[in-house]
């Protein structure tokens, strides 16, 4: 009889160790680590050997341009980088509830000329039925299959030979060949690599849904991220109906190109101009809103910033934001006190970003400020304005990248001035004609510039 060897895998970042620690040195969580099997293997004999594959010259090996396969959903072929590609493995992540299942689900009734095979560990066929009749959806060569045993699944393949497969989710798959629990961390990359072999094999692509841990990474092993092609996470803030999916990595195109979508009654609706409903159209001007042009990955839209800085009632004063980093906006607080003189350090500061996106664009700098400074002054901002600039320690207004496209969106939504930093170059010959550049090289100038009394 085979030999069988037992180690301890830290569930969470799949570290493997001979004996048991309640602590993993590698990712810091406590009492991850689960005893788990692993099958003693043949030694194979180690002599020269030759392998069926031949090193070729990469000069000599034919460039085939893969078609990619039309999803039918323009924000998911956009992320893609125009589409799946064939024998492709993506993985998408989420926190539970955000809509990955809804998304999964959309996309395999969406193709018209692909068979689909939805395999679900989670929801029973039912469950899914219900779900599909909800969205409206119908399409004839649907399958779904609700297996988790990588065997089973193995020969369904063969039998239904689906052009597009789904697996919701990873973590609930299992294999014969292990003998560790469903969603260890064994079983994951072990089930996970047999998916890849099957898509590798047959050029059919896969879409494995993957849980997320609490801190927000991938659950299972890192190993799955380095498997797969490509790595999707959905997010979102469970209060609203924003949805944005982003991708980490991607073998077939860039990483920079993000998918908005909107959670409504019926499904996921794609969003085809965000700055459209991320604007909010106020019937008269109002303190402590301020528009930026900002930047997601290579994706310009407009986002509404809005901020109420009261007089502090109460002993230290507060500092909140939704959708901004809050030491950033400490920073800010701190040169404007510093730089522009203006008492903030006895004033409550709320800061809030519309549709309860979040940004990291630092080019949002400015209408973060933009909105302190007007709620404080209790001046509005002409509302044809919006702002792209990056503010700097020492007050200054720092250049930003992809500027054209910043501007190009303002004057699509019919904005008549954009304030930009001075020293920031505007690259190409793209004409500017409904739009009033502004410039501005501190913050002092901008105060001047914008507010109106
Ligand atoms: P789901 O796709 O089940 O999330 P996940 O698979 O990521 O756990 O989506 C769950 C949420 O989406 C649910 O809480 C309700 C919401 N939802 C809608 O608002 N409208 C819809 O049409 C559907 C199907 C779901
Ligand atoms: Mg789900």
């Amino acid at each position: 009889m085979a030999k069988t060897k037992t180690v301890y895998i830290c569930q969470n970042c799949g570290v493997e160790s001979p004996k048991w620690i309640g602590r993993c040195p590698s990712c810091n969580e406590w009492n991850s680590y689960v005893e788990e099997i692993i099958p003693a293997i043949a030694k194979k004999s180690t002599r020269d050997k030759l392998s069926a594959v031949m090193p070729e010259l990469i000069s000599e090996i034919p460039s085939a341009d893969q078609p990619r396969i039309n999803t039918h959903s323009r924000e998911f072929n956009r992320i893609l980088g125009g589409g799946i590609v064939p024998g492709s493995v993506i993985l998408l992540g989420g926190e539970p509830g955000i809509g990955k299942s809804t998304l999964a689900l959309q996309l395999a009734m969406q193709m018209p000329d692909l068979k689909t095979l939805y395999i679900s560990g989670e929801e029973s066929s039912r469950q899914i039925k219900l779900r599909a009749d909800r969205l409206k959806l119908q399409k004839g060569d649907c399958y779904i299959l609700g297996e988790t045993n990588l065997e089973a699944i193995n020969n369904h393949l063969n039998n239904i030979r689906p052009g597009f497969i789904i697996t919701d989710s990873v973590q609930t798959l299992q294999t014969d060949s292990i003998e560790s629990p469903a969603g260890s961390v064994s079983q994951i990359r072990e089930c996970a690599a047999g998916l890849l072999r099957y898509a590798k094999e047959t050029a059919t692509p896969v879409l494995l849904i993957g849980h997320i841990t609490k801190e927000g990474s991938l659950a299972g092993p890192k190993v799955l991220e380095h498997i797969v092609d490509v790595v999707l996470h959905f997010e979102g803030d469970h209060n609203h109906f924003y949805r944005v999916l982003r991708s980490t990595k991607n073998r077939y195109g860039s990483t920079s190109e993000i998918g908005l979508y909107e959670m409504q009654g019926n499904g996921l609706r794609e969003i085809d101009n965000p700055s459209e409903i991320l604007i909010t159209s106020h019937e008269n001007e109002i303190s402590g809103v301020a528009i930026s042009a900002m930047v997601d990955g290579i994706r310009p839209f407009l986002i509404e910033i809005q901020a109420l800085v009261s007089t502090a009632a109460y002993g230290t004063p507060q500092r909140s934001s939704t959708g901004f980093d809050l030491r950033r906006l400490g920073m800010l607080l701190a040169v404007l006190e510093k730089r522009a003189g203006f008492r903030l350090s006895s004033k409550d500061v709320f800061l809030n970003v519309a549709g309860g996106l979040k940004v990291t664009d630092p080019a949002t700098d400015l209408a973060v400020i933009t909105a302190i400074l007007s709620s404080d002054t209790d001046l509005p901002v002409a509302r044809e304005i919006c702002l792209a600039g990056e503010v700097g320690l020492s007050g200054e207004i720092r250049p930003v990248g992809r500027l054209e496209q910043r501007i190009a969106e303002a004057e699509k939504m019919g904005f008549k001035k954009i304030v930009i930093s001075s020293f920031n170059k505007i690259v190409g010959h793209q004409k500017i004609q409904n739009i009033e550049v502004l410039r501005a090289g501190k913050v002092e100038q901008l105060i001047r510039m914008i507010l109106k009394p």
